[in-house]
C-alpha cells in the first residue's frame, strides 16, 4: 500500500482541531451526565479512535461496550437503507443512559437502524454523538445531540476513517484526491 500523502487532497481537520473539539465535547458530555449511568456504545471500526479520544475526555464514570454492523462495503460509498448487526454488544443497556459514539453520520441509515434497535432494550435514555456530520448527504432522519464538525460532501479519511481499509491511524481528517483514489467496486 502506497503512503497516505498519494491520496491526500488536503487536511480538512486538523490534528490540533480534532483535539480542542473533543475535549469541549467531553465536558459537555460530563456536565450532561453527572450522576447518570453512562455508557458509550461505539460502532466499529471506524469510531475507535474518536471514543478512545473521547473517554479520556469524559470526566464523569462511565462504560463502554462495541457492536459491528454492516453497511459499506470496502471502498464503496453508499450505505443501503438496512443495515445487518454483525457484533453486537456484550452488556445490556437496560436502565444505562446510552450514548451511541460513531465517526461519521453520512446518509443516516446506519446509525437510525441502531436507534431502532436500541429502542426496544430500555435504556434510561438514548442520544447520538458523531465526530463528523455530513448532513448534505442525509436520506433518513437522525437526532444528534453532540456533532463534532459538520463537513462538506467530500470524501474524508483518517482518525478512524478508512480508504479500504487503511490509514485510519492518521491523526488529522484528510480529504481524497479523486484523481488517484479510485474506489473499488
Ligand atoms: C461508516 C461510519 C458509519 C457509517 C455512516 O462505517 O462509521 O457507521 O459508515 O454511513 P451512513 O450514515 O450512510 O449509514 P463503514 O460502514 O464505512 O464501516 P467502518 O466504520 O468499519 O469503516
Amino acid at each position: 500500500m502506497q503512503d497516505h500523502t498519494e491520496f491526500l487532497q488536503e487536511v480538512l481537520i486538523t490534528e490540533e482541531e480534532l483535539q480542542v473539539r473533543i475535549k469541549e465535547l467531553g465536558e459537555e458530555i460530563s456536565r450532561d451526565y453527572e450522576g447518570k449511568e453512562l455508557m458509550l456504545a461505539c460502532i466499529l471500526r471506524g469510531g475507535v479512535m474518536f471514543l478512545t479520544d473521547l473517554m479520556r475526555a469524559i470526566s464523569v464514570p462511565h462504560t463502554i461496550d462495541f457492536m459491528a454492523v454492516s453497511s459499506y462495503g470496502a471502498g464503496a460509498r453508499q450505505s443501503s437503507g438496512q443495515v445487518r448487526i454483525t457484533l453486537d454488544l456484550k452488556t445490556s443497556v437496560e436502565d444505562m443512559d446510552l450514548l451511541l459514539v460513531e465517526d461519521i453520520i453520512d446518509s443516516g441509515n446506519t446509525v437510525a437502524s441502531v436507534l431502532q434497535l436500541f429502542e426496544t432494550r430500555n435504556p434510561n435514555s438514548l442520544r447520538v454523538c458523531t465526530l463528523l456530520d455530513k448532513s448534505e448527504r442525509r436520506e433518513t432522519y437522525v437526532p444528534i445531540h453532540y456533532t463534532g464538525f459538520t463537513i462538506p460532501n467530500k470524501f474524508v479519511f483518517g482518525y478512524g476513517l478508512d480508504l479500504d481499509e487503511y490509514y485510519r491511524d492518521l491523526p488529522f481528517i484528510g480529504v481524497v484526491r479523486p484523481d488517484k483514489y479510485i474506489p473499488p467496486d
